[in-house]
């Protein structure tokens, strides 16, 4: 058995020198190939290796709840949804038939509670999560209802990362890691650890291959579940099982903003560049982009519109440019 064993050990050594000495041969230079291009033979672009990421392969969820529909939900409809139909689910929690008129399919009722509790917005986490898995789609990008989303700015990020492998984009909310308790089951032990997460509120995504692995901790409700053992928010949770249980990394991006962060502070000139943008709110209006536009900041006080204007011009609401005038 062990002379066997050793023969064949012998022929791995072998083979594995054979190898080594094949490796570190110099090889002749092959001459460099000729660019092909043969009249009348159409060389395909350098990017063709590279199929487009396109709009239906991303899935954008929206989180919000029954009653802001009215005002916050529509002006996200108004502006950045309607660039981006395909590819945006919103998530509520009632029933909404104007909204469903509007949204059909896209639109979906969770079921979960309105209250602003770990479990409800776990339970809403939980079914973005689900719905994504079956709709196939190539990456999972959440946001919230006071969130500006750039459609071309996050294709263009996305484009840059294989689906395939683990991907995790986003702000983090903090500028360390997070300590969290477990519970071992059982047994009365506690271990913490310290994992990255993206701030829910700037909007992250997920490759679905990460989001595949990701399944046994956040299918089918285990998402809540997993929530509750760690007690930690829905977007903590999210970092939790992405780093704490999976090993992968949080990719820190900085084009994802929250109403947490100082908008003001953003560089006009770099605004339209940005994936996602937010506001302040009723608790802190003066926190918003600074952009310059048609509007005031009384008709649009969170600045969505005027960024909106800028990115969209041909927009039937937006003011009529200056430039476009003189040129009639
Ligand atoms: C919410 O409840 C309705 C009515 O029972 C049901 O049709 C729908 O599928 C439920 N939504 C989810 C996400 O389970």
């Amino acid at each position: 058995m062990s002379r066997a064993r050793g023969v064949l050990c012998r022929a791995c050594l072998a083979l594995a020198a054979a190898l080594a000495a094949l490796l570190l041969l110099p090889l002749p230079r092959a001459p460099a190939p000729a660019p092909a291009s043969t009249p009348g033979s159409r060389a395909p672009p350098a990017r063709a290796s590279a199929p487009r990421l396109r709009p239906e392969d991303v899935f954008i969820a929206v989180k919000t709840t029954r009653k802001n529909h009215g005002p916050r939900l529509g002006l996200l409809l108004r502006t950045w949804i309607s660039r981006a139909r395909r590819q945006t689910f919103i998530f509520t929690d009632g029933d909404d038939p104007e909204l469903q008129l509007q949204g059909g399919s896209h639109v979906i009722n969770t079921n979960c509670s309105a209250v602003h509790t770990r479990q409800a917005l776990c339970c809403k986490m939980s079914v973005e999560y689900d719905k994504f898995i079956e709709s196939g789609r190539k990456w999972f990008c959440h946001v919230d209802d006071d969130n500006y989303v750039n459609p071309e700015g996050l294709l263009q990020l996305l484009s840059a990362f294989s689906p395939n492998q683990d991907v995790y984009l986003g702000r983090p909310s903090l500028d360390h890691p997070i300590e969290a308790t477990e519970r071992v089951q059982g047994g009365g032990t506690v271990t913490t650890i310290k994992f990255w997460f993206a701030t829910g509120g700037a909007g992250f995504c997920l490759s679905r291959g990460l989001a595949l692995k990701m399944s046994p901790w956040a299918s089918l409700g285990s998402f809540m579940s997993t929530a509750e053992r760690v007690r930690l928010p829905d977007d903590c949770t999210v970092g939790y099982i992405v780093e704490g249980l999976l090993g992968a990394r949080l990719l820190h991006n900085s084009l994802f903003h929250s109403h947490l962060e100082n908008l003001q502070r953003l560089p006009p000139d770099t605004v339209l560049q940005q994936v996602t943008l937010s506001y302040g709110g009723p608790e802190n209006p003066q926190n918003v982009v600074n952009v310059a536009g048609g509007f005031s900041l009384q008709q649009d006080p969170t600045r969505f519109k005027s960024v909106h204007c800028l990115l969209y011009p041909d927009t039937d609401w937006c003011p009529v440019q200056k430039g476009n005038l003189a040129s009639r």
